[in-house]
Parts: C-alpha cells; structure tokens; sequence
C-alpha cells in the first residue's frame, strides 16, 4: 500500500510563491509513490491562540478537521515563507491549536507525535527563507515530529519555476526530490 502524505504551505496568500514550491514536492512524492492531498490553508482557518478563546469556545472545529486528516496520514510536507528570519505567523498558530486537546478530549500532542515532516522554503531573496528553516525544525521537534534531514529554500522564487512547476536550477529541483524521499522512508519505517 502506498505511503499517504498530507502537504500544505503556511501561507495563504494567491500568489504564493510556498504554495508553488508545495505542488512541486508534492510532485515529487507522487513520482516516488506516494499519495499527496495537497490543502490550503484557506480551508482551515483558525484564530489566533487565546486561551481565553480556548476556556471559552474549545478548539476550532478547523484544527480538528486538520487533526482527523493528520491522523489518516502518515507524514507532511510543509512549504513555509521567512519573515524576518523566521517561520510564518499562520504555521505557528496552526500548529499551537493542533498541540491542544481536541474538543471530544483527544490529544493533539498525540496525533503530531512521531509524524514524519519534510520542510522547505521559498522567498523572492537571496537566501530563500533559508534562516527560518532551523527555527522550523526546532519548532516541530518540540511537539514531537520527525523532521527530516534534507531541506530547501528556494531564492529568488519570483523566476525560479517554470511553467510547468519544475525548478529552473535542476540541483534544487533534485535536492526537493530527496526532501520527498526521505519523508517517505521515515514513513515506510514508522509504518513497517
Ligand atoms: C513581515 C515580512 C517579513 C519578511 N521577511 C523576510 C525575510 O526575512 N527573508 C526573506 O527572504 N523574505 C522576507 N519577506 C518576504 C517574503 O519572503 C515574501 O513576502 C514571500 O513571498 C512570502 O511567501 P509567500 O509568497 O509564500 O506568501 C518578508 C515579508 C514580510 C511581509
């Protein structure tokens, strides 16, 4: 049975340059075998943690919904912008709701425990978000996920695609079929 992966980029902007980059690694995982459901955050809106918000209303119905298709899947892949050196607002926030209870009393700590995550970058800069990638990493292994070794970011993400969605630089464009790759054999691994 193939491995199922669930993708998304933590931006929800039109014109984003990590949702592009997203399709592309998603791309890949299927050339690899996997199956990919490739969300927009759009769908999935969330407001921004307050525990008064919490006490009074529980968590989003949204977070939920991301939590049950977390849990029919066996690893993620996440394409995050950089703002100031670090990780977007909308994959923190994301991520806080998904860490508490869900309202029926089940962890959230539990469904992201042990979860393979493969991360990747892009930006219109010279560094293509690649200092938020750490910030990333250390963010997700805090709540329990198996970051893979392999990362990206990708500069100057304005011209760095064709239109049929491959990378222009072929070295990246390698280098993010080997983020897919490892993200399904942690995956097979975790399942086996
Ligand atoms: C508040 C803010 C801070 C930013 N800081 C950085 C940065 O540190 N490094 C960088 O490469 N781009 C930075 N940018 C530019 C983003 O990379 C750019 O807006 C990018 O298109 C966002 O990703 P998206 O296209 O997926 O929405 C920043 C943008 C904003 C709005």
């Amino acid at each position: 049975m193939s491995i199922r992966l669930l993708a998304f980029a933590a931006s929800t902007r039109k014109a984003s340059v990590n949702r592009r980059l997203i399709e592309r690694l998603a791309h890949h995982a299927r050339q690899e075998g996997a199956e990919v459901s490739l969300l927009d955050l759009n769908d999935f809106p969330m407001p921004l943690y307050d525990g008064d918000s919490e006490e009074a209303n529980g968590r989003p119905a949204s977070a939920d919904r991301l939590q049950e298709m977390l849990a029919s899947h066996q690893g993620l892949l996440l394409a995050t912008p950089e703002y100031n050196g670090f990780f977007s607002p909308l994959l923190k926030n994301t991520f806080d709701w998904l860490s508490r209870p869900a309202a029926d009393g089940q962890s959230g700590m539990d469904a992201l425990r042990g979860m393979p995550v493969g991360i990747v970058s892009a930006s219109p800069g010279a560094m293509g978000g690649m200092r938020a990638l750490p910030f990333v990493r250390l963010y997700l292994n805090n709540l329990g996920m198996l970051v893979a070794p392999q990362q990206i970011a990708v500069s100057r993400a304005a011209s760095a695609f064709h239109e049929d969605g491959s990378l222009d630089d072929e070295g990246q464009d390698h280098a993010l079929a080997a983020v897919a790759r490892q993200v399904i054999d942690l995956a097979s691994l975790r399942a086996s």
